[in-house]
């Protein structure tokens, strides 16, 4: 006879700094996934919606100006209230493994740290957007802005605050990840992107096996 438990599926979330190779490392990390016949859904923030895609425009995008931070950390937690309601739920009730490219740590260290909104009520606001959704795991690619900041050309309107920004947002997220290490991996983004991935790969793997 088959199971009748529902299936179980795995929140994974990749966080870091400008530059630090989230998105390789998520490409790499869904086609491990797959190869082992999991199914796995990669999504991000902001943008992972329709709706998304809109409020991740005005985000973004320099002819934006200024706006305040509460202003900002709205928007973040608007997209993501979005994300989580139409696109992360679902992919978990149906068993599916999501990846995603950011999510509630970066509103803690980008609007918290960065912009120096108090952590507290930036927390309390995504937690009231996600209905308290915590993932299995975050992943922290970490870098010094100073690199990662050198990877591309061309800034948007986030890329472009300077460097005293960027280093609270470091900071941000290796505050976060030391609180809490059983939940977090924080993997030095300087490394090759195969050893990266080879430490990435090993974690996972024990966090699925450890599910329900
Ligand atoms: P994106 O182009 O997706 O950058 P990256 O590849 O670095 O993820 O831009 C997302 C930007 O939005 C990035 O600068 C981080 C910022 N951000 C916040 O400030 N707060 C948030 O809650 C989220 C999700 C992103």
């Amino acid at each position: 006879m088959s199971s009748s438990l529902p299936p179980t599926g795995a929140f994974i979330v990749f966080e870091g700094g400008e530059g630090s190779g989230k998105s390789t490392q998520i490409a790499r990390l869904a086609h491990f996934l797959s190869a082992q016949e999991f199914t796995v859904v990669t999504t991000r923030e902001p943008g992972g919606t329709a709706v998304g895609q809109l409020i991740r425009n005005v985000l973004l995008d320099p002819a934006t100006g200024d706006l305040s931070p509460r202003t900002e950390a709205l928007l973040y937690a608007a997209d993501r209230a979005e994300h989580v309601h139409a696109v992360i739920t679902p992919a978990l009730s149906a068993g599916s493994v999501v990846l995603s490219d950011r999510y509630v740590d970066s509103s803690l260290a980008y609007q918290g740290a960065g912009r120096q909104l108090k952590v507290d009520d930036v927390a309390l606001l995504s937690s009231w957007a996600t209905q308290s959704l915590v993932p299995d795991l975050t992943i922290v690619l970490d870098i010094d802005p100073r690199i990662g900041l050198s990877r591309f050309e061309g800034a948007d309107r986030l890329e472009a605050l300077s460097l005293g920004f960027h280093d609270r947002v470091r900071q941000g997220f290796l505050d976060l990840a030391g609180r809490e290490p059983s939940r977090y991996l924080v993997v030095d983004a300087t490394q090759s992107s195969d050893a990266i991935e080879a430490d990435i790969s090993t974690r996972v793997l024990h966090v699925l096996q450890d599910r329900p």
